[in-house]
């Protein structure tokens, strides 16, 4: 198993495998122009998991100076319960300590049930209560 940055080349794996994946919600900002703009405005911080040359897994990871902000953790599913989504989260937030960032959001919709138990069972991070997330509706998001 190995973890590394993600290319432009794996957008169409990519894409691929949050299409098979219930509970990711694929958005026009996951077309191939704004992902490769996300990732150049980010680099080295999105990373895929490669098993035998075939990618598996893969964070989509950014920040603002601030706060970091982690989308779309996937494993796919022959690969679950391996420990490759606690490795990619690992890496992600090694790389982001490094650029100085301590504190990241994830957000997931209440009804990728999956996900909401496995960021449960995270150590080190909390379910928000006191917040509200409010976004513009006037493009998707
Ligand atoms: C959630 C997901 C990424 C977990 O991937 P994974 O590789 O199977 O997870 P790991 O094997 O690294 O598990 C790491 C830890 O989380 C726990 N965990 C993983 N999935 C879990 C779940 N569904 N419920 C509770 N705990 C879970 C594991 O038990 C493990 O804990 P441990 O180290 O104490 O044993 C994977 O199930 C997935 O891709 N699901 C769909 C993704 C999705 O809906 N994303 C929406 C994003 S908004």
């Amino acid at each position: 198993m190995s973890i590394r940055p993600i290319a432009p080349a794996d957008h169409a794996a990519l894409v691929a495998l949050w299409r098979r994946t219930p509970g990711i919600r694929l958005r026009p900002e996951d077309a191939f122009t704004p992902f490769c703009a996300y990732l150049a405005r980010n680099p080295g911080l999105s990373l895929a998991c490669d098993i035998e040359g075939q990618l598996v897994g893969c964070v989509m990871a950014g920040h603002d100076g601030r706060r970091g902000y982690l989308q779309h953790l996937v494993v796919d599913e022959p690969w679950r319960g391996r420990g490759l989504a606690q490795a990619l989260l690992d890496e992600v937030l090694t790389r982001l300590a490094a650029l100085g960032i301590d504190k990241s959001h994830v957000f997931v919709v209440r009804d990728a049930q999956q996900s909401m138990d496995f960021w449960r069972a995270q150590g080190g991070w909390a379910a928000r209560d006191d917040i509200q997330v409010f976004s513009t509706t006037v493009v998707e998001s």
